[in-house]
């Protein structure tokens, strides 16, 4: 059992769990099932290339803390995000006999976890789940705060609000994760600084911007994301994720700040056809067309706005749009957004370098002039 593991505990009463930040912590999940006294028998949801890594020593800290498990693999990539998938995830708990009281792992990514939760949310009307994220997005965001789901019909628009039990995240994972997954995580750390938090933002633009961290995961040939940055980045963001979900599960309030960027992000993601650009890339162009509409308000401060996008462009994402983007498709895309209601679309925007807010106020001709002008500048 690793002897160095952050502790995090998101406060949700009967239903909040502790967050176990690490290193080998993969190793540790059998131990820690068994101290939470969480079932004797279980399924690892997960895929096959990281099964090969990963679900070994998964499976060995299983055996050893008496919990009987098996392995559902299930395919790789967001086109299997639907419930086909999660047919195949409950036959695999039936065949091996799981009940009400056994326990779904979730070795993986955003795409396995959210599965392997909604799966959870539904067999026999709700069974224990155990996140042990892979990637960095799983790790400072999906993996924390219950919401679970597929995409049908839309992305994610079938789910359930369904929290773990507990969560392991281990950081020895990220160094098989590959650099582009790498940024795409570090595009939700850093609107976590932008939206909550002043100084995580400063310590991000200090490791990347002001001072570049060299040795570590390679972001690009300058910078780096060293140890620290990277425990800190997991902690701070479960930390302050956590408290957001505490005190608005269900997002009425400020959970949708949460979405920062995410509005412009989804719509250039469907735009750009699903797959070309990673949800983390269309997160920071969407946060940099946030901002700047902060800014065209009179919310942000323009220097704000070109700091955030220094920081997103250090790490080696991208803030532009990409070429050949048809404004008008993009504004169409961002009134199909799940926040809008009755027609009007919110926005989360930022009013200040750590302090966000959602509007619903702002004028159709100003989001549209701003995505003309960000295509033209491709
Ligand atoms: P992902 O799950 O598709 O993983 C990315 C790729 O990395 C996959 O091919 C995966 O097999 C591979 N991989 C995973 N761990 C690895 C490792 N350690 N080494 C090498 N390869 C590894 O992508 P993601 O970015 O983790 O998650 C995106 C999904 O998460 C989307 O479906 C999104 O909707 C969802 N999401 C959910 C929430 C939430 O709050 N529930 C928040 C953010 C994102
Ligand atoms: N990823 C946004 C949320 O969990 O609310």
């Amino acid at each position: 059992m690793t002897e160095d593991a952050t502790l995090v505990t998101i406060e949700l009463g009967e239903r909040g769990y502790p967050v176990r930040i690490g290193h080998g912590e993969v190793a540790s999940v059998g131990a820690q099932m068994a101290a939470l006294d969480l079932g004797r028998r279980a399924l690892v949801v997960t895929n096959a290339a990281i099964a090969r890594r990963y679900a070994h020593p998964l499976l060995d800290s299983l055996d050893a803390a008496g919990i009987e498990a098996g392995v559902a693999e299930i395919p790789a990539g967001e086109r299997y995000k639907h419930l086909g998938t999660i047919e195949k995830i409950w036959s695999a708990a039936m065949a091996r006999r799981l009940d009400r009281h056994g326990v779904l792992i979730a070795l993986g990514g955003g795409v396995v976890g959210d599965m392997a939760g909604f799966a959870a949310a539904c067999y026999y009307r709700g069974i224990s789940f155990v996140q042990v994220p892979t990637t960095l997005v799983a790790m400072v965001d999906s993996s924390v705060g219950g919401k679970t789901g597929v995409n049908f019909h839309g992305k994610n628009l079938i789910g359930a609000f369904w929290q773990p039990n507990l969560v392991c995240a281990d950081l020895d994972t990220l160094a098989s994760l590959p650099t582009r997954e790498l940024r795409c995580g570090l595009a939700e750390v850093i609107k976590h600084g932008a939206i909550l938090d002043l100084a995580m933002f400063e310590r991000l633009e200090s490791a990347f911007v002001t001072r570049p961290e060299r040795g570590g995961l390679r972001l690009t040939a300058k910078v780096s994301l060293s140890p620290d940055t990277a425990r800190y980045s997991v902690v701070r963001s479960c930390q302050l994720k956590g408290q957001v979900v505490a005190a608005d599960e269900r997002e009425s309030g400020q959970r949708a700040w949460l979405n920062f960027g995410h509005t412009f992000g989804h719509a250039l993601e469907a735009t750009a056809g699903y797959g070309k650009l990673h949800h983390g890339e269309a997160v920071s162009i969407g946060m940099v067309l946030a901002a700047r509409l902060g800014v065209l308000r009179g919310d942000l401060e323009a220097s704000d706005a070109q700091r955030l996008e220094a920081v997103c462009a250090a790490v080696g994402l991208p803030t532009k749009v990409p070429a050949g983007t048809d404004p008008e498709v993009v504004f169409a895309a961002m009134g199909r957004d799940k926040k809008a209601r009755e027609g009007q679309m919110r926005l989360t925007l930022l009013t200040a370098l750590g302090q966000a807010t959602v509007a619903a106020d702002t004028p159709p001709e100003m989001i549209l002039s701003l995505l003309r002008q960000a295509c033209v500048e491709t």
